[in-house]
């Protein structure tokens, strides 16, 4: 009798002691898990580990360790664990970020980040084989930066967040057959991790909760072969870790099973707490009242989540993580919708090289603006591309239109400039204009946007190549001042995914043939346009301008052919009259040959180009630079065949529009 309690205490004892290799939760309601972050234990027994707080990490911990080995050179013990979790995005279907089965060393991860991190690393020590951390995540965004594979998926993460293996969610039915599964579709789904100890392999399996027989599919959908005896600590923290965005969701686990070496104990699903819209209404007055208010406050959800859904739509635009520092440059699609009052016809500026431009007024500042809209399929270079944009919108000049700021959407790209009132140069130049540029005006928009440009490209704190320096994308202010706009459009086209079509944008007769060649923009092949520039507002003709059917003529020889008659001047605009300073025309035509040089060292600089203009020093004579018309880039033929495109066979069609862009057909002609 006496031996038998002894034994009996014995056992006991051992059970105690034994008791962390163990345990069951079906639902939390008195659990002492510890507890971190915003997670926190409702009154019906979930576990939230998440709200709708942005940018949050919400942690559950088994208080006492667990021992996976017993001393450091034994290899680890088998596990097993079952748990049911929910994920209920704030604004289905966004959902944000993920939750994590989580071994570590330490109970917590106190300096860990929150969104893509999902509270399990920082910067510093993710990849860091000293971490000793093993998970297994459901997550529920892509994170290029660690590799994501798509927005709903199961990963292994073993001391990194760019998981050993990871596969998009789903189950294998019993046929064998793959069944995605949405792990933020807000209702329940049980995973079972198991390890085996002999095998060094790691089983994860998912399913739709049901109740009843266990359902664990009996392929897993997730396997990794790796021994975590390195990996592992003898002692370790068993829990979860979950992480908040931008994007929100509350992150629930309703029951968790756990043991080390055998398989854990099946949850009572049953018993599981319920989540909140499986809560049962009270049946008696559920026909009388319920059913009434809930099929009249759903037609008023039904109708008030179409106008939300309609104008979420409406004014959804792309906002990533990386996007925060440029916070300030960043518009709402919202308000520039209702700054141009909703981009109608009427405000309607241009179409111009890379898009619709359209008239707007900030409600909250009052400030004028143009807003333009370039379509923008790829995403690749965004990123590059936008920091430009930010770093353009610091750059301050008189000369330049300034760029107020930026704004996303799917495949385009929204920019807001100054609006210029009296709209581009080339409206005052070809085609009968309505009101006429006199020579000073001419004389004085040349200036400015030659001082412009050398703030571009030497003042600036960064050189910045235009890339499309040409009359149209000169704007003139109230004043008939000129600002040069559009600069580093081009560039996104330069980043384009698509190998077939060259990388070069641009506009023909004013792109330099270096540029054609190889692609590349320079300083040089923006003198090179410049010259063509000059020669436009000197001449009041475009750059190539077609007479006839199949005939087109090159301003440069024109002027070239004048320059060797002796007089330069007869290429002048006709429109001019005879109030000009001969000698500033001169200068201008003859700066536009000098500038329009094939070899791009003997173009002149920027700031050479202010210093003619200005006389400060004297334009040295033509012939002393050896130009000859082989010199210059008068061999359009020879031009043309350098291209490195396979352009359509009938170059009249492309030459018939005065200015064609290269690239994409993205780019329709000039205005
Ligand atoms: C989220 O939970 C935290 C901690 O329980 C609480 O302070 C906060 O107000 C909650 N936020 C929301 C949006 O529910
Ligand atoms: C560690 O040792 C104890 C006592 O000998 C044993 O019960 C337990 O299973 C061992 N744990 C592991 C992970 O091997
Ligand atoms: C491994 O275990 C053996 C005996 O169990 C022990 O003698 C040896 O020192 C251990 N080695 C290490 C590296 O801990
Ligand atoms: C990152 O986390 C590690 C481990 O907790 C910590 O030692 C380190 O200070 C953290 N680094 C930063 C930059 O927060």
């Amino acid at each position: 009798m006496f031996l038998k309690h002894v034994f009996m205490l014995f056992f006991l004892v051992t059970l105690v002691a034994s008791v962390d290799n163990s345990f069951i939760y079906n639902g939390f309601q008195s659990s002492h898990l510890n507890l971190d972050g915003i997670a926190e234990l409702t009154s019906n027994g979930l576990l939230k580990l998440t709200n709708d707080t942005e940018r949050a990490k919400g942690y559950a911990f088994y208080p006492n360790p667990i021992v996976f080995k017993n001393t450091s050179n034994e290899s680890v013990s088998s596990f097993s664990t079952t748990f049911v979790f929910a994920i209920r995005p704030q604004y289905p279907p966004f959902s944000g970020q993920g939750i994590v089965f989580v071994l570590s060393p330490t109970k917590g991860l106190p300096n860990s980040l929150p969104s893509q991190y999902l509270g399990l690393f920082n910067d510093s020590n993710n990849g860091n084989s000293n971490n000793h951390v093993f998970g297994v995540e459901l997550d529920t965004r892509q994170d290029l930066q660690f590799d994501d594979i798509n927005d709903n998926h199961v990963g292994i993460d073993i001391n990194y967040l760019k998981s050993a293996n990871s596969t998009p969610a789903g189950y294998y039915n019993d046929h064998g057959q793959f069944r995605e599964l949405s792990l933020s579709n807000g209702f329940p789904i049980q995973v079972w991790i198991d390890y085996d100890g002999v095998k060094k392999k790691i089983d994860v399996t998912l399913a739709p909760m049901s109740v009843g027989a266990s359902n664990k599919p009996t392929q897993p959908l997730l396997s990794l072969t790796k021994d975590l005896s390195s990996i592992l600590n003898n002692r370790m923290y068993v829990g979860f870790s979950s992480s908040t965005g931008l994007l929100v969701a509350s992150h629930y686990i309703l029951g968790w099973s756990f043991k080390v070496n055998g398989q854990a104990q099946n949850l009572e699903i049953s018993e599981l707490p319920k989540l909140t819209v499986f809560a049962e209404v009270k049946k008696s007055k559920f026909l009388t009242v319920g059913l009434p208010l809930i099929l009249l406050s759903l037609l008023f959800m039904i109708t008030l989540g179409v106008i939300y859904y309609i104008k979420r739509k409406m004014f959804a635009e792309i906002l990533e993580d990386w996007e925060h520092e440029y916070g300030p440059h960043r518009f709402k699609f919202k308000d520039l919708y209702f700054a141009t009052k909703g981009f109608r016809e009427k405000g309607l500026l241009g179409v111009g090289g890379f898009g619709r431009v359209y008239k707007g007024v900030i409600p909250s500042s009052k400030l004028e603006v143009a807003v333009k809209r370039v379509s923008h399929e790829s995403r690749q270079g965004m990123r590059e591309f936008v920091s430009e944009i930010v770093s353009i919108g610091r750059l301050r000049h008189r000369n330049l239109v300034h760029l107020h700021g930026y704004c996303r959407r799917k495949s385009e790209l929204l920019l807001v400039y100054d609006y210029m009132p009296n709209g581009s140069l080339d409206n005052y130049l070809y085609n009968q204009p309505k009101v006429r540029l006199n020579w000073s005006q001419r004389y004085r928009i040349i200036k400015g946007v030659a001082s412009g440009v050398v703030y571009l490209h030497e003042e600036w704190e960064k050189v910045v190549i235009h890339r499309d320096i040409k009359a149209s994308n000169v704007l003139l202010d109230s004043e008939f001042n000129a600002r040069l706009g559009d600069f580093g459009l081009s560039r996104l086209y330069d980043h384009g995914a698509d190998p077939h079509t060259t990388h070069l944008a641009g506009t023909i007769g004013y792109l330099a043939p270096e540029h054609i060649r190889t692609g590349k923009a320079t300083k040089f092949s923006d003198m090179f346009s410049f010259g063509a520039f000059l020669l436009e507002v000197a001449c009041g003709r475009r750059p190539i301008s077609n007479v006839g059917e199949n005939e087109s003529v090159i301003l440069v020889d024109c002027v070239f052919e004048c320059w060797k008659r002796g007089d330069i001047l007869e290429a002048k605009d006709v429109n001019l009259g005879t109030n000009y300073v001969s000698e500033e025309v001169e200068l201008v035509l003859k700066l536009g040959l000098l500038c329009s040089h094939s070899e791009p060292l003997a173009r002149p600089g920027m700031r050479q180009v202010v210093q003619y203009l200005e006389r400060d020093i004297p334009l040295p004579d033509l012939p002393s630079l050896s130009l000859s018309s082989s010199g210059l880039t008068f061999g359009y033929q020879e031009y043309f065949e350098d291209f490195p495109l396979s352009y359509p066979s009938s170059m009249d069609k492309t030459m018939s529009h005065t200015s064609v862009s290269i690239s994409d057909s993205l780019l329709s002609g000039g205005r």
